[in-house]
């Protein structure tokens, strides 16, 4: 068995994870020897819970809610991109050692890239960011990444957007959370990246009529897969792309540093995600 990846998710609770029903339906589909598992550890035995798939020869693990940011300093070392995002959902474990990165970045922007409309590109406009919270981080350091032009990030909470702002202070203006329906205005792309909308959390209460009708909207939260803020943008004839792509896309580098193999997001894979 020596052949035989160990890999989990780590996180609490974590028993509605979709991932292992992700990375397993890749170990079949390719052929691989392993298993993902979703293992819960409590925030306050995270050390003692991490040595543990050390002792027992895992390859790595992803990291969830709400270790993201504690996983750091258990790490040997941290990617520059994980460092900047301020937070790590991918660790690779070798010789004894823990490296972290982060996958949400690449996560957002491949999806975004895979299903926006031929003639969109995220150079050609600006960006609408709601929240500012640990999704938020990735989604803002993607599109500076991909060369949008100019952000604005609106916020319930204006410091925290003002914290994001110190990414790249000449790209990124911060409006209040009150004048996000008119911010909507003259945008490319408006994301959401608040909990709002999802099953059990409030709405998200925004008027997209001022938005051009060719602007994508993307919703991060896809349970439900169509958010009323996608369900909105579709009958103004906007272009929507919805959140499970950002989870799948997300767990394809992990995937690729413990099996080797860069695994494909398929309709079928989409269909056991969201099942
Ligand atoms: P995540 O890591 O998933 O982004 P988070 O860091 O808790 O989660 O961030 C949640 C985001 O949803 C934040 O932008 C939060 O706004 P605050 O920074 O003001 O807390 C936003 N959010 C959550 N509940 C909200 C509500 N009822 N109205 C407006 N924004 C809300």
């Amino acid at each position: 068995m020596s052949n035989f990846i160990k890999t989990a998710v780590i996180g609490a609770p974590i028993k509605h994870s979709k991932s292992p029903l992700i990375h397993n339906h890749w170990i079949k589909e390719y052929d691989l020897k392993g298993e993902y598992k979703a293992i819960e550890i409590a925030p306050e035995t995270l050390k003692e819970g991490v040595q543990a798939l050390i002792d027992e020869g895992y390859s790595g693990f992803n990291v969830t809610v709400p270790h993201k940011i504690a996983i750091m300093d258990l790490c040997e070392e941290v990617d520059a991109l994980a460092e900047k995002i301020g937070a790590v959902n991918t660790v690779t474990i070798k010789d004894g050692k823990l490296y972290g990165s982060n996958t949400d970045a690449y996560g957002f922007a491949q999806n975004i890239k895979e299903n926006a409309p031929e003639d969109w590109s995220f150079t050609s406009g600006k960006a609408l960011v709601l929240g500012a919270g640990g999704a938020a981080n990735a989604v803002v350091y993607a599109l500076l990444n991909e060369g949008v032009p100019h952000i604005i990030i609106t916020n319930r909470s204006r410091d925290k957007a003002e914290a994001l702002q110190t990414f790249a202070p000449e790209k990124i203006s911060v409006v209040d959370w009150d004048a996000r329906h008119n911010a909507c205005a003259d945008m490319n792309l408006i994301v959401n990246t608040t909990a709002l909308g999802m099953d059990g959390k409030p709405p998200l209460e925004i008027d997209l009529s001022a938005a051009p009708t060719n602007a994508l909207v993307n919703d991060i939260v896809y349970a439900p897969l169509m958010t009323d803020l996608l369900k909105q943008a579709q009958k103004r004839s906007m272009p929507i792309i919805t959140g499970i792509g950002m989870l799948l896309h997300q767990a394809r580098p992990g995937f690729k540093k413990w099996n080797g193999v860069l695994p494909d997001v398929t309709d079928e894979l989409e269909k056991i995600a969201l099942s």
